[in-house]
C-alpha cells in the first residue's frame, strides 16, 4: 500500500508508517517499543497495550526502529524516578535522528505530569493508571496531528475497563490479569496511593472473560494482579465476590494449569486463602508476602496494622497448609527512627522464616508521605551497612534454596526459547511452581514449546536460577 496523502503530516516521525483506513479516515500503523519499570502491575499494563496496539495493525520494534517509544514508569523508590530522567536523556539523541515521540505512562507520569514537557518536548503523551485504555486512540491522534500533546491523568471512581477484544494478538503462556487497582492502606512509606488513587474493583465477570479470552488464545498461567488482592471486592467496585471465592472460580476454568497472585498485605490474608493453598492444586505453592521490617515498633510507625508474631503465624499456617510452599517477601531498611536492634530482629525474622528470595531496599523519602515527616531519619551509610547485610545473609538463603532443588523433578512451563549468555546455544527458559527460574539448554530449537508444561530434572543450581534437563513434554 502507498502512503496516501494525508494533509498536516509532514512526515518525518511517519516516516515507517503505512496506513490502514476505517471510515473515512486514514489510521496510521506504527512501529511502537515499550519500557517497563517497576512492579508487576506495570508489567501487566504494558502487556495490554502490546496486545492492543498489536491488534491495531502497530509493529513491536526495537528503540532504533520505533516511531513511538512508550516508557512505563515507577515511582515507588526515588531511584526509579531518577532512572526516567536519564533515560529521557538518552532517548534526546535516538529521537533526534529517528523523529519518534515519546509516552510517559504509570506513577511517576501520575506525579510529575505535563513537567515532563519543558524538560523533555519530545514527550506528547502522559497517561496515569486510569489512562492506560485510552492511549492506543491517542497515540494514533498523536502520530497524526504534528505538534499535539495529550495528557490522560485523570483518576476515576471506578475500576476503567481496557478493551479485550484482540483476536490476532498473541499472548505469553504466563499472562497477567489486573484485578483491581489503587490503594487504601496508606503504609507511611508509600506513595502508591497518591499516584494510584483509591482502591477500585474489577467486577469477577470481566476478570472472568478476560481470563477465558488469555487461555484461549495460549496463556496456561495466570497472575492475578493488585496493590493488594486480598482486599478484592471491599470497595464500591466488585460484584460481591470475596478474593478466594474469585480464586476459586479461576482456578478451575479450563485449559488453566497455574494460578497467582500478587501482592498481598499480611493483614488481610483471611484464613480460606490460606486454606485455598492446600485445595486448589492450581494455585502455585508460593506467596509474595511483604513484611517489610520484622521490628513491631517500626511496623507500628510504618501503619503496617500486624506485627512480627501476626506474620509468623500466618506463615505457619501456609507451611501447614501447604508444604514446600515458597515465600518471598519485600523488606525496607532504614525506616525513619529504625535502631541496630530494631534492623536485627528483621534479621531474626528472615532467619526464622528462610525467604527463598526478596527484594528490599534503603527507605527513601516520597513527596507526600506520612514518613517524610518524620523525625530521625537514619543516615544513608547505616542504610546502606544494613540493606548489604541483609542481602548478603538472604543470598546465602538463596543459594541454599537452590541448591536443595538440584536432582529434583519439576514441572517448568516453557516461557521463551533464548539466547545462552554462556556458549550461545539456546535455551528454554521458564518457572516450575514455586516461581524459580529454570533454563534448560537445547542443541537446536527444536519444535516450539512455548506453553508446554514440561518435566524437568534440576542438574545445578546457579546464583539465581536453576539448570534443568528436559525428560518430557505432555
Ligand atoms: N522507600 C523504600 N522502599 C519502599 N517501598 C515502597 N515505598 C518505599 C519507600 N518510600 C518498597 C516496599 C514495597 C515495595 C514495592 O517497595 O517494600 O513493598
Ligand atoms: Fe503501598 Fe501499603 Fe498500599 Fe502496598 S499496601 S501499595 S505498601 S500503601
Amino acid at each position: 500500500m502507498t502512503r496516501p496523502e494525508f494533509p498536516g503530516i509532514s512526515g518525518k516521525s511517519l516516516a515507517r508508517g503505512v496506513y490502514r483506513v476505517q471510515g473515512m479516515h486514514y489510521i496510521p500503523r506504527m512501529n511502537f517499543h515499550i519500557l517497563t519499570f517497576g512492579c508487576q502491575m506495570n508489567v501487566g499494563d504494558s502487556q495490554w497495550l502490546s496486545r492492543a496496539l498489536r491488534s491495531r495493525g502497530w509493529q513491536e520494534t526495537t528503540d532504533e526502529q520505533a516511531d513511538v517509544i512508550i516508557i512505563n514508569t515507577c515511582s515507588v523508590r526515588d531511584k526509579p524516578e531518577q532512572k526516567v530522567y536519564s533515560l529521557l536523556g538518552r532517548l534526546a539523541s535516538i529521537v533526534r535522528e529517528t523523529g519518534a515521540f515519546v509516552a510517559v505512562g504509570g506513577c511517576v507520569a501520575q506525579q510529575i505530569g505535563a513537567g515532563f514537557w519543558n524538560r523533555f518536548p519530545f514527550v506528547r503523551l502522559v497517561f496515569g493508571t486510569d489512562g492506560v485504555a485510552g492511549v492506543p486512540q491517542a497515540l494514533e491522534r498523536l502520530a497524526s496531528t504534528p505538534r499535539l500533546r495529550l495528557s490522560l491523568l485523570d483518576f476515576s471512581e471506578e475500576y476503567v475497563e481496557r478493551g479485550q477484544d484482540f483476536p490476532d494478538a498473541s499472548v505469553s503462556p504466563s499472562a497477567f490479569v489486573t484485578i483491581m487497582q489503587g490503594c487504601n492502606n496508606f503504609c507511611a512509606y508509600c506513595i502508591v496511593p497518591y499516584v494510584r488513587g483509591r482502591q477500585k474493583s474489577r467486577t469477577s465477570a470481566s476478570i472472568i472473560s478476560e481470563c477465558e479470552s488469555l487461555i484461549a488464545r495460549g496463556a496456561r498461567e495466570i497472575t492475578l494482579l493488585g496493590q493488594n488482592v486480598n482486599s478484592y471486592g471491599q470497595d464500591a467496585g466488585g460484584d460481591g465476590l470475596s478474593f478466594t471465592q474469585l480464586l476459586r472460580r479461576v482456578a478451575v476454568l479450563p485449559g488453566l494449569a497455574r494460578l497467582r497472585f500478587v501482592t498481598s498485605h499480611p493483614k488481610d490474608i483471611a484464613p480460606e486463602v490460606v486454606a485455598a493453598f492446600g485445595e486448589l492444586e492450581q494455585l502455585c505453592p508460593c506467596l509474595h508476602l511483604p513484611m517489610q521490617s520484622g521490628s513491631d515498633a517500626v511496623l507500628a510507625r510504618m501503619g503496617r496494622k500486624y506485627d512480627r508474631a501476626r506474620y509468623l503465624d500466618i506463615v505457619r499456617r501456609l507451611r501447614q497448609a501447604r508444604p514446600g510452599m515458597v515465600l518471598t517477601t519485600d523488606i525496607i531498611v532504614g525506616f525513619p527512627g529504625e535502631t541496630e536492634q530494631d534492623f536485627r530482629a528483621t534479621m531474626d525474622v528472615l532467619e526464622e522464616v528462610r525467604f527463598e528470595r526478596s527484594f528490599s531496599f534503603k527507605y527513601s523519602d516520597r513527596p507526600g508521605v506520612a514518613a517524610e515527616r518524620m523525625a530521625f531519619k537514619v543516615p544513608e551509610e547505616v542504610k546502606a551497612e544494613r540493606l548489604a547485610s541483609f542481602q548478603a545473609r538472604q543470598a546465602e538463603l538463596t543459594a541454599e534454596d537452590l541448591r536443595a532443588q538440584e536432582g529434583r523433578r519439576v514441572s517448568v512451563l516453557l516461557e521463551e526459547l533464548s539466547k545462552r549468555q554462556d556458549e550461545g546455544g539456546l535455551s528454554w527458559r521458564g518457572r516450575e511452581p514455586g516461581g524459580r527460574v529454570v533454563d534448560i539448554p537445547v542443541i537446536d530449537g527444536g519444535p516450539d514449546l512455548t506453553g508446554a508444561l514440561a518435566t524437568v530434572r534440576i542438574s545445578l543450581a546457579r546464583k539465581h536460577s536453576l539448570l534443568g534437563e528436559m525428560e518430557g513434554t505432555p
